[in-house]
């Protein structure tokens, strides 16, 4: 185990969310390994700059042209700086690094949000640097949250993703997430879907 995966280990206990993963785990075996570990105030310029990347790039014609030219990078670092400065007990914040201790992808996730009966644990938001995608990164992501949940008495969970993302839905549903409904969003003018895994057992062990 490297240095930064066993802080990580003695940072979170239970379970352990810092798990090195060997090139056996990725899609590409020419790809370097990554390491998820919990995600520090200090990783938020990273994160910040991995979603503005995706956003500029996969959202483009789904969410309108000024909003994504107006994405302050630095504002949502600073907005982010406190979330992951506390935690929680009922929180799971994490990134994947690669070998050089880059931040390639991350998740934040937490309760449900907005009073669900079925789910009781919400992915927020999960990104991949997208020069990455389809490695294995985010399912990597999605299983060590769900294991996350678990070690925190969470046994189902949901997330939104934009209706008109078709890589986003083709990821979710090959996780084995169901749609559950749709919703408008005003502040990005698109609608978003809702995914849900009624057992996240299946994230973990599928
Ligand atoms: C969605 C996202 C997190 C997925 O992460 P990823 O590391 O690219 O996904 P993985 O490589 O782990 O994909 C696992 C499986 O999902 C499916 N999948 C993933 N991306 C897909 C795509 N673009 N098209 C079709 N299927 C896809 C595939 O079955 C894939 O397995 P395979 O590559 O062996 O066929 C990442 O693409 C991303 O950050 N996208 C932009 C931001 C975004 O939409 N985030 C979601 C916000 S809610």
């Amino acid at each position: 185990m490297t240095s930064a995966a066993r802080g990580a280990s003695d940072h979170r206990g239970g379970e352990g969310t810092a798990r090195p993963y060997t090139s056996a785990d990725m899609r590409d075996a020419s790809r370097p390994d990554v390491i998820i570990r919990p995600a520090t105030p200090d990783d938020a310029v990273a994160i910040s700059r991995i979603r503005a990347d995706a956003w500029r790039t996969v959202y483009r014609r789904i969410v309108p042209d000024e909003i994504l030219d107006a994405i302050d990078v630095e504002r949502w670092a600073d907005r982010m700086r406190p979330t992951l400065a506390t935690p929680g007990s009922d929180r799971v914040h994490l990134v994947a690094q690669d070998q050089d201790a880059d931040v390639v992808g991350f998740v934040l996730a937490g309760k449900e949000r907005s009073g669900d009966p079925d789910h009781e644990g919400e992915v927020e938001l999960i990104y991949v640097t997208p020069s990455l995608h389809r490695r294995g990164i985010g399912r990597i992501l999605m299983r060590e949250t769900a294991r996350e949940m678990r070690a925190q008495g969470m046994r189902s969970m949901l997330l939104w993703t934009l209706r008109d993302n078709p890589r986003s839905r083709a990821f979710y549903e090959r996780l084995g997430g169901r749609a559950l409904r749709e919703e408008y969003r005003e502040w990005i003018r698109a609608y978003e879907v809702a995914y849900g895994w009624p057992d996240i057992a299946a994230l973990i062990e599928g």
